[in-house]
């Protein structure tokens, strides 16, 4: 099994580019089956979970082609098949935009319950709430979900929970709803509005994404377009973070600076110096990070995915810092893996971190249990005297591309390695 090998204590210094942004992605691949013309979407990340939807809507007969490494032209005119239930649809959280897309365009959909880390129960109520509103039936049978509709009538629909995923699934079948659809306490993120301006470049009526009231008017038929997927606001806060916690020098390039806000926002608190310009953000980092509060909220709030590189970067914070997490109820498991490089952390009630700075991480061999908090537990590792090896390391690849190579153009000292004899030479060449 391939493991990361790493050698902590180099300032990371340089710059980064930041790739699309995964959890855009897999929404707007989904809804690029919406019409039978051909698709064209750029700045799509080369990571795992993007991979996997493609493979399988090429195995339901949507023609799939790679033109460039991050550019993808698809065509939907031909699906055969509205029943999706391999495997790898299993394992992850986007698959169920497909639910979305399929009732949207066919009015007929099953999709297997979808997976994704697991840092909480994650439930889909919403999604169904949604799709019953808009006149569909829907149940679970065989693990699978199952919706479907003579005719989709636009409604008004009031999300009990802010969520991205019911959000964004819900507006992508609503689009080709009969009448009006307003949905109400909806999520705001950078992604729900990138995916209301693909589906409007292919001839939606959408209007209102990044505000709580979203409105569609449904359409007849959607067309071809060709679109740009936004940079990912959690790679980017991942790398800025990295230069907090390893007393760096990062500039992110390719990035909006605005979805930044909440990241940057917090950066300054704890002592780090920010300097904006058009597409990127430099993050310089003199001294060791200071103490804060941080609670995790639906945007503009403070991101639940940045929560364990807040929570690595304060446990190396003189003085107590606590750290609340609202969105999922299991987000601290890797808690017990930073206490094997020496955090001093106590998590209560499920939610709640209280941390108390230690200074300094020791390498450590680490298991990674999710995606953010595998590039979280990375970066202390790099911050760490000595040496450490991270497994389970398909988390991370999961939605951070070319993660370890572009630690390395930062002077990372990180190798993957597959065999002992592999870390045996890491430690000879960087001992
Ligand atoms: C998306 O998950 C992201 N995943 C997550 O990123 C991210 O952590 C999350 O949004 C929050 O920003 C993808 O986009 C693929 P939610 P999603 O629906 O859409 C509850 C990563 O690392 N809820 O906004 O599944 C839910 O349990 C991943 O890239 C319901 O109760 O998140 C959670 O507590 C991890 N009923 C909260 O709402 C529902 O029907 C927010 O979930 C739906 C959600």
């Amino acid at each position: 099994m391939e493991q990361y090998a790493i050698k902590g204590g180099n300032p990371l210094v340089g710059d980064v580019e930041i790739a699309g942004a995964k959890n855009a992605a897999l929404p707007i691949l989904a809804a690029a089956t919406m019409t039978d013309e051909t698709v064209y979407i750029e700045n799509i990340p080369d990571v795992s979970d993007i991979k996997m939807i493609l493979d399988t809507m090429r195995g339901i007969g949507v023609a799939v082609r790679h033109t460039e490494r991050h550019r993808v032209m698809l065509n939907a005119g031909n699906i055969n098949n509205l029943v999706v239930e391999d495997e790898a649809m299993k394992k992850i959280r986007g698959s169920y935009y497909l639910l979305g897309a399929f009732l949207g365009k066919y009015k007929h959909a099953e999709v297997v319950l979808p997976g994704g880390c697991d840092i909480g129960c994650r439930a889909i109520d919403q999604h169904l709430k949604g799709f019953r509103a808009l006149g569909a039936e829907v149940y679970i049978e065989h693990g699978l979900v199952k919706a479907r509709a003579e005719r989709l009538q636009g409604s008004h629909i009031y999300m009990d929970k802010v969520s991205v995923g019911a959000t964004i699934n819900v507006m992508i079948a609503a689009t080709l709803a009969e009448g009006t659809t307003i949905i109400e306490n909806s999520a705001k993120e950078p992604h729900v509005v990138d995916v209301a301006n693909f589906l409007n470049s292919c001839g939606a009526n959408i209007k209102g994404a990044g505000t709580d009231v979203i409105r569609i008017k449904g359409v007849q038929k959607l067309h071809g377009t060709e679109y740009a997927i936004i940079p990912d606001q959690i790679e980017a806060g991942t790398f800025m973070f990295a230069a907090a916690v390893t007393k760096g020098d990062v500039t992110v390039k390719n990035v909006i600076p605005k979805h930044m806000e909440s990241i940057t926002a917090k950066l300054l608190e704890i002592g780090c110096e920010v300097e904006e310009a058009d597409d990127c953000l430099r993050v310089v980092a003199s001294k060791p990070p200071m103490r804060t509060q941080v609670k995790t909220l639906p945007y503009p709030g403070f991101p639940t995915d940045m929560q364990p590189l807040i929570t690595v970067a304060l446990a190396l914070a003189k003085g107590t810092s606590i750290v609340t997490e609202s969105i999922y109820e299991n987000r601290f498991r890797y808690v017990d893996q930073l206490t094997r490089m020496g955090a001093d952390i106590k998590v209560e009630g499920g939610d709640t971190a209280i941390i108390d700075g230690v200074g300094q991480y020791t390498g450590a061999s680490i298991s990674v249990p999710d995606l953010r908090a595998g590039a979280a537990l990375v970066i202390a590792a790099l911050s760490a005297e000595g040496f450490s090896t991270i497994e389970n390391i398909n988390y991370i690849e999961r939605g951070y591309e070319d993660f370890h190579l572009k630690l390395r153009n930062l002077g990372a000292q990180i190798e993957l390695v597959e065999t002992e004899k592999d870390y045996q030479k890491f430690r000879l060449k960087t001992g």
